[in-house]
């Protein structure tokens, strides 16, 4: 359960700490250590407001992305319980990572009697990630994964809408074009529908933009940070390489492959594992970083920015993006992210170049089929 809470401790660092448990002064301005300092009764400087505890949850625990984004939930000093839920493996996984000499508790559910383990695994949970599904195998597209996902998805977040709808819900589950609408539409329904706390993870895209960017540019792959904006499957995604920060030129002979490399790099995953599946470390990864920045912000962090795929009419900013993206309703682009989700969106289209013009095109062609798809389907069950 998310609550806030306002540490005002003033004061020095206090020498009557008790330093056989603590050698040295609490680490800052890292705000989990400071929690528990805090929570603990210590002195430090500072007065900030926090959230008291974070009790995540990963739907589809047991899967090739939900295990090692488990894994990285569970060794996070910024979780304090940890839920995880799957149709099969929970226990196992569960058991797996529970004795792991970390802080965080661990939970493991399966569905039981009357979605009795959804419940149970949802029920106080601040953020719910759902990397739930099946992924590609050669020669799928992300839509071809629709009629299987476009279910489970439609039902995971009617267990949030009943659950814990207060939740901040990150969807991994593809085609996220399509799924985050659906989920959208299945809150909608239960009337607890908040914009600013749903989104569709892209992080993936903007880890393999960065690696990419470096493979060609030369550099360090941890320093590019590249705006990738539109959707989550190949001509919907969209790099906005003349915004490369810090600023980097690609040669003009090399930009079509980076472009092609950023959009379609999924499938060179789905290839090398031949029939094993998608990305899963990497997603996992990228998943981890996004739920993390959540958690940081939750905690008090500020300025955080992660690109997300957002509701464009339900968050602050969105409307000046949707009215430069022909009225799409959904759309990633770079989000402030606070305790509450979405801060603002931020809009980097003005700024886009001729060339990325050209690509912003066909990404809008793509992702309004993809929107419509999705929310047609939940509209389509409703009228059964
Ligand atoms: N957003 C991204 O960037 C990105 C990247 C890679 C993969 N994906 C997608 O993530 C999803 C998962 O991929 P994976 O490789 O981990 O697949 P996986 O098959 O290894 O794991 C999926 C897990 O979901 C579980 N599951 C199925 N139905 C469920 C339900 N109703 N409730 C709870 N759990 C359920 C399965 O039991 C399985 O453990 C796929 O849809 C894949 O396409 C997204």
């Amino acid at each position: 359960m998310v609550k806030a809470c306002t540490f005002a401790f003033v004061g020095k660092w206090s020498p009557a700490i008790p330093t056989r448990r603590y050698p040295s002064a609490p680490p800052q301005p890292h705000l989990a250590s400071q929690i528990r300092w805090e929570r603990e009764g210590l002195a430090c400087e500072t007065s900030i407001n926090l959230i008291s505890s974070s009790r995540p949850s990963v739907l589809g625990a047991s899967g090739g992305i939900g295990q090692p984004l488990s894994l990285l939930l569970a060794i996070s000093p910024l979780v304090d319980e940890l839920s995880l839920y799957d149709v099969v493996n929970t226990p196992g996984v569960g058991a797996d990572l529970s004795h792991i000499n970390a802080r965080a508790k661990i939970t493991a559910y399966l569905p039981g009697p009357d979605s009795a383990g959804l419940e149970k695994a949802l029920t106080g949970c601040d953020i719910v990630v759902i990397p739930a599904g099946i992924p590609r195998k050669p020669g799928m597209t992300r839509d071809d994964l629709f009629k299987i996902n476009a279910g489970i998805v439609r039902d995971l977040a009617a267990g949030v809408a009943k659950f814990c709808p207060k939740a901040l819900v990150l969807i991994i589950s593809n085609p996220v074009n399509s799924t985050v609408p659906i989920a959208a539409e299945v809150l909608k329904e239960h009337k607890v529908f908040d914009p600013t706390r749903l989104f569709g993870v892209t992080s993936l895209d903007v880890v393999r933009a960065s690696t990419f960017v470096a493979d060609v540019a030369g550099g360090d792959r941890t320093k590019y940070k590249v705006p990738v904006v539109g959707g989550h499957s190949g001509e919907t995604i969209v790099p906005l390489l003349s915004q490369i920060s810090p600023s980097v030129s690609i040669p003009s002979d090399k930009l079509d492959a980076l472009v092609n490399r950023i959009q379609f790099g999924g499938d060179e995953v789905v290839k090398a594992k031949d029939g094993a599946g998608s990305a899963t470390l990497s997603m996992a990864y990228a998943g981890f970083r996004f739920a993390e920045a959540l958690l940081k912000a939750g905690q008090g962090e500020t300025g955080i920015v992660e690109p997300a795929y957002v509701y464009l009419p339900g968050v602050p900013g969105g409307k000046e993006v949707q009215e430069i993206v022909g009225g799409l309703e959904y759309f990633a682009v770079p989000i402030e992210l606070g305790p509450n989700g979405v801060v603002k969106a931020t809009n980097p289209l003005p700024n886009a170049n001729e060339y990325e013009k050209k690509l912003l095109e066909k990404c809008y062609e793509g992702l309004k089929g993809n929107i419509a798809k999705g929310v047609e389907f939940i509209g389509t069950q409703s009228s059964k």
